[in-house]
Parts: structure tokens; C-alpha cells; sequence
């Protein structure tokens, strides 16, 4: 149930662990959404309510701001990742826009024409380890970093003692009072709903007026989306793909839901970095967990996210190493030629595994360069791409942008 399946028109060539191989790209962009408007109504409440979490006091918008674009609002001096509901607990990761979220496909595998092998797409979390929406919900619920319930029947009792039971009873049946599975994919239907509404996909930025002919950018974001879209330049849409010549912006996710291992600095200010020891694998672990064959060549690939609301967020990648979006975009351009700009001192790729550093990705421009060459962008074109990722964000957040994002 739910997600966005494998499209009719991309039929099966094979089986990869239990992951099917598909013959075309699954166009989520295509998808239609018709979530029940009660369910929706149901899960725009249960989205902000703080009693879910033990202790009380954190709910899904205390780590998805509905001010902030449904992205955390953060402080300039913590670890970069939102805090649970126990202080000193915070996130293993950074938490994602959840705008947008209903186009993210569930897995599945697909061979591109040129590519030497097939690639996973698709599911949720940086590394891809939930399918669906209504899956997604045991994540944060039981996390001990974040809601830290420590069961599904810990969470029907507290349930119970809430106006939620009745009124879950009479919409699902009276089993979610009793059965605590049944009440967590209840939740589960409930917040897919939401998350699935038009309020979830607004489509209202400059970029999307843009598209639809009724407004137009300026020389500057004009320049900043070709140095987007060119192969020689910044090659961002080969990964964060977009269509401009498509007036629907279903087509500009900015995201082809692939992943990619594009090395990002350690953040030495997450806990479980304190252990040298410790890496965050990414895609591999789930890959494990599905007994996916040679789990471990997927070590380092995260989701590519996509950008839409990119500059309202305060913090960047799966780790949040970076807290100005214009960061987020020079790493790109030197990462390969100037590589003890971001990884100070230490080795490059630090946040790998020396063993795993061969996936890294030296081969797409402008990241396919050696140290001491120079860059593909100048650093007002580093400028020009940051003024057009400025046109991504949605009207109603265009307040909560940080006026500079230097
Ligand atoms: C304590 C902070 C926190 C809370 C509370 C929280 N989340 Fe999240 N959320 C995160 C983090 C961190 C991630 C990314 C984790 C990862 O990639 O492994 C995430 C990821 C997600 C994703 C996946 C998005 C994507 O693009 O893959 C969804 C959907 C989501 N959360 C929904 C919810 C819902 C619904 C709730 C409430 C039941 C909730 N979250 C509560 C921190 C939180
Ligand atoms: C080869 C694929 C690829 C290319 C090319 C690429 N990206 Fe990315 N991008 C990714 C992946 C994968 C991530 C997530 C990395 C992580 O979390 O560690 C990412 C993350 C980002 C983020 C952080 C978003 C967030 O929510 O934290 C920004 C900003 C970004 N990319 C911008 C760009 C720009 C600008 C360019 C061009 C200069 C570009 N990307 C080129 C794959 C790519």
C-alpha cells in the first residue's frame, strides 16, 4: 500500500535480491494524487501533535518546520541535526524537506542504456531504507534519538489515553484500540495522506512561475540555471535533474532519486563521529538488509536530494557538514582540485572508509579533476548558481531564507 509504485509502462527484465529490475525510468513525475481529504485533515494534526513522543514535548514538526519549509529550524551552534525528545539526543542525520516527498518512488533497479551495471532508485531516507510512507513512520516514532517510543504497544497505550482513540476507532475499526500493529499503520495511512496532499507540493517558487510563462528570472539566476543544466560547467542537473522546457514542474524535482557517493567532509560535531571507527555507510546498509548481491559496493551512496527549498534550510548534505548553501555548491568545484579547502588537513573523502574510497565518484564533472587543476566554476558563477537555487523556494518561505546565503 502506497508510495509511488513501479509505473505500468516500465515493465520487468529481471529480479535483483527482492528488488525488481525494471526496463524504463519510473516517471514519479506522472503520478497522481487523490489522498482521502479526512485522512489528510486527520494527519495535518497528528503531524504537529507533541504527545506522540516519549517523553512528550517532540512532534514531527519539532524536526520538520512547517515555517521552515518542513526542514528543521536549527541552532547556529548545535550539531547541525535536530534534537529528540531527550535533550542531549539528537538525529543520526539531517532531516530532509519533507516538501515534495510524495514523488520520492519506492526502490527499484534500472540499467541506463551506457551504464556498465543497474543502479538502485528510489526510497525513503538518505539511504533508501524505508519503501513506503505509511513504512516510514516506524522510523521516527521508535528512534531513541528521536520520538523514542519504546514499542508499538508503549504507543497504543499512550494513544489510548488520548481523544485519538476514538476517533481512530471509528475511522479504522475498533482493532487499533487493542492491536498495536494495527494502530502504528493507521498512523502510518494517516501521515501518508498528509504527506501526499496538495499542501505538501505547492509548486508556488519563482523557478515554477518561471516555467509556467507568467514571470521571468533575472540575468544573474538566467546565468546561475544554465551553469546548472551545462555538462562542462556545473553538471548539477545530471544528478538533480529539472526540465525547463516542460511547462509542468512535476517535471523539475530536481532529484532523480539515484544516489551517488560525492564524499562529503566528516562532521566532527556528530556524537557518533567521536568514535574514529564510525562511518555512516549510507545505502549499503540497506542494501545488507535486503540481501541485495555485493551489498558492500553500495558503501558512501546517499540519496541525491532534491533542491526545491534548498535555501531555506540551515544545514547541508546527509551529515550536515555544511551550514551555508553557498558551500553546499563551492564543495562541489574544488572537492577534487583544492581538496584541503573541505577537508582540512585531514584525508580527502574522510567520512568513507579507506576501504570503500574507490565508489567515490571522480568522474562527473566538475568533480573529475586533480588536485592543483583548475576549477570548472569561477567563483561568481559559484554565485550566479546560488542566486538561481534562491528561485526554488516556495512562496510562503521566501521570509525564512537567510538573506545571505555566503
Ligand atoms: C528528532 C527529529 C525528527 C522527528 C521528530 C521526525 N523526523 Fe522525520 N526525519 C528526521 C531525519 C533525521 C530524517 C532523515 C533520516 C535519514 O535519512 O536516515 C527524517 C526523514 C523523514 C522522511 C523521509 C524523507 C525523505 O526524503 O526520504 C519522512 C517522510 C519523515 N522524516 C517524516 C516524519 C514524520 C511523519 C514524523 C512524525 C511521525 C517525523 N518525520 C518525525 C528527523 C525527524
Ligand atoms: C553525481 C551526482 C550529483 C551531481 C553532479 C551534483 N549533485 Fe548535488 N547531491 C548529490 C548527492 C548524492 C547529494 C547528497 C550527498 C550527501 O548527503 O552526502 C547531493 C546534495 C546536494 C545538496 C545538499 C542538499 C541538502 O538538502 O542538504 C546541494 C545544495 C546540492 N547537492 C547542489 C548541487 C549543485 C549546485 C550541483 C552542481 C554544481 C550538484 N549538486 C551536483 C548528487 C549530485
Amino acid at each position: 500500500m502506497g508510495g509511488v509504485a513501479l509505473a505500468t509502462d516500465a515493465p520487468l527484465v529481471g529480479m535483483i535480491g527482492a528488488t525488481p529490475q525494471v526496463a524504463a525510468k519510473v516517471d514519479s513525475s506522472s503520478a497522481v494524487f487523490q489522498p482521502d481529504p479526512a485522512l489528510v485533515a486527520l494527519g495535518r494534526r497528528l503531524f504537529v501533535d507533541t504527545r506522540l513522543s516519549e517523553p512528550r514535548g517532540t512532534a514531527c514538526s519539532s524536526c520538520h518546520d512547517p515555517a521552515h519549509a518542513f526542514s528543521p529550524a536549527l541552532s547556529a551552534t548545535g550539531p547541525g541535526v535536530p534534537q529528540g525528545s531527550r535533550p542531549g539526543h539528537f538525529s543520526r542525520r539531517n532531516a530532509p524537506s519533507l516538501l515534495y516527498v510524495r514523488y520520492v518512488p519506492q526502490r527499484y533497479f534500472y540499467q541506463d542504456d551506457d551504464a556498465p551495471y543497474s543502479a538502485p532508485f528510489g526510497g525513503l531516507f538518505a539511504d533508501g531504507r524505508a519503501d513506503t510512507l505509511t513504512e516510514q513512520i516506524r522510523g521516527p516514532l521508535f528512534d531513541p534519538d528521536e520520538m523514542n517510543n519504546a514499542s508499538p504497544a508503549s504507543l497504543l497505550r499512550k494513544i489510548n489515553d488520548t481523544e485519538w482513540s476514538p476517533e481512530l476507532a471509528s475511522r479504522f475499526g475498533p482493532t487499533v484500540q487493542s492491536d498495536p500493529e494495527q494502530l502504528v499503520r493507521a498512523l502510518g495511512e494517516i501521515m501518508q495522506a498528509y504527506l501526499q496532499s496538495n499542501e505538501m507540493a505547492p509548486f508556488s517558487s519563482r523557478f515554477d512561475d518561471y516555467l509556467r510563462h507568467r514571470s521571468t528570472l533575472s540575468p544573474q539566476e538566467m546565468h546561475g540555471l544554465a551553469l546548472f543544466k551545462d555538462p562542462d560547467k556545473g553538471n548539477c542537473a545530471n544528478c538533480h535533474t529539472l526540465s525547463d522546457t516542460a511547462s509542468r514542474p512535476e517535471r523539475s524535482l530536481f532529484t532523480d532519486f539515484g544516489y551517488d557517493a560525492i564524499a562529503v567532509p566528516r562532521n566532527l560535531a556528530l556524537a557518533a563521529n567521536r568514535d574514529p571507527r564510525y562511518f555512516d555507510n549510507g545505502l549499503c546498509d540497506t542494501a545488507q538488509h535486503l540481501h541485495w548481491p555485493e551489498p558492500e559496493q553500495w558503501c558512501g551512496y546517499m540519496r541525491t536530494p532534491g533542491l526545491r527549498n534548498v535555501a531555506v534550510r540551515q544545514s547541508f548534505m546527509h551529515n550536515s557538514v555544511f551550514r551555508t548553501l553557498r558551500d553546499a555548491v563551492a564543495f562541489y568545484n574544488t572537492r577534487s582540485t583544492k581538496p584541503q579547502q573541505w577537508y582540512h588537513g585531514r584525508s580527502s573523502f574522510d567520512d568513507v572508509p579507506p576501504i570503500y574510497r574507490a565508489h567515490i565518484n571522480v568522474n562527473s564533472t566538475p568533480m573529475n579533476r586533480r588536485p592543483g587543476m583548475s576549477p570548472a566554476l569561477s567563483e561568481m558563477e559559484i554565485d550566479d548558481i546560488v542566486a538561481f537555487l534562491r528561485t526554488l523556494t516556495d512562496a510562503a518561505y521566501i521570509p525564512a531564507m537567510p538573506a545571505d546565503s555566503r
